[in-house]
């Protein structure tokens, strides 16, 4: 199978699962899950969802029993794009090819929507009986620890922070892409480790991997927000120059940006090399994510 057919086949099963969850218990919250059922269910690549199934086939393992952790996943990632475009952060008006959660709900029910999807997350981690205790609870703090104040909170306050600054540098864009995008990533890789028994070579590897494909994608996705195609990205252009972010493309020149994912791309591709074969998806994956236009 190529690359695309896998990720359009893994995106289905995804997207069939996140259309059951959200379901309003009482009218009068109808609202709040409209809102948050608006960002979930608009599209988007599932790139985290899909990482964390295929690292789990790529070590040999079913995926299925654990298609509500990658959803859960998903929740966490559509609850920080919608904080994300809110006024007080990036003030952005189209994602996904559709007006932000705030311009159609209103800040007040957004910034709910938001918290009501993260909560939920962690909600569905712990429904997951079915998986042994002990690697569910890992699992749980593995992923609380990366979304929360140490990891993509903590990134995206450094970001707000980092406006205007750009003598921040290499190593502290670096932290920044780290701490806001790759460690979700990383995250994703990593609690298919601990839930598909990976062994410590395999976990070394993958963490590796994790660190420099979420690289990959965040200066690309920095390189998009200057030369990208609006209708394609169905999100703004120009934003983070708008906003005087730090970014790969705002600090360095373009080529520049782009020998750097080229250079993080390499070093993920060669981290996986002891899996061979069998992880043929995570090495097509970081190339893709290097020439994607979404
Ligand atoms: C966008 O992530 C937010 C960043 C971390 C840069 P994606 O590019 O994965 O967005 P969707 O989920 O496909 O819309
Ligand atoms: C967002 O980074 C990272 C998180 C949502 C945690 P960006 O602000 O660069 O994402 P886009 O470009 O709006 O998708
Ligand atoms: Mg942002
Ligand atoms: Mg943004
Ligand atoms: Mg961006």
């Amino acid at each position: 199978m190529n690359l695309a057919a896998y990720m359009q086949e893994q995106k289905q099963r995804i997207d069939c699962r996140l259309a059951q969850l959200l379901q309003p218990e009482r009218p009068q919250f109808a609202r709040l899950y409209e809102a948050m059922n608006y960002s979930l269910l608009s599209g988007g690549k599932r790139i985290r969802p899909i990482l964390l199934l295929a690292t789990l086939e790529s070590l040999g393992k079913d995926s299925a029993p654990y298609l509500d952790i990658a959803c859960a996943l998903e929740c966490v990632h559509s609850y920080s794009l919608i904080h994300d475009d809110l006024p007080a952060m990036d003030d952005d008006d189209l994602r996904r090819g559709k007006p932000t959660n705030h311009i159609v709900y209103g800040e007040g029910m957004a910034i709910l929507a938001g918290d009501g999807l993260l909560t939920y997350a962690f909600e569905l981690m712990a429904r997951q009986t079915h998986i042994d205790p002990e690697k569910l609870a890992r699992s749980i703090q593995v992923f609380a620890h990366a979304a929360g104040p140490a990891g993509m909170v903590g990134g995206q306050s450094f970001d707000l922070e980092s406006e205007g600054n750009i003598h921040i540098g290499r190593e502290g864009l670096e932290l920044l892409h780290y701490s806001k995008t790759g460690i979700i990533f990383e995250a994703a890789i990593t609690l298919a480790a601990i839930l598909g028994d990976a062994g410590d070579e395999e976990k070394q590897a993958l963490d590796v991997y994790g660190t420099y494909m979420g690289l990959t994608f965040q200066i690309t996705d920095d390189i998009l927000d200057v030369v990208g195609d609006e209708a394609a990205l169905g999100k703004p252009v120009g934003s983070d120059a708008r906003n005087q972010k730090a970014t790969y493309a705002t600090i360095f020149s373009l080529e520049e940006a782009r020998q750097l994912a080229q250079e993080a791309a390499d070093k993920a591709i060669q981290a996986i090399a002891p899996l061979g074969d069998r992880a043929w998806f995570l090495r097509e994956l970081v190339s893709y994510l290097l020439v994607r236009a979404q």
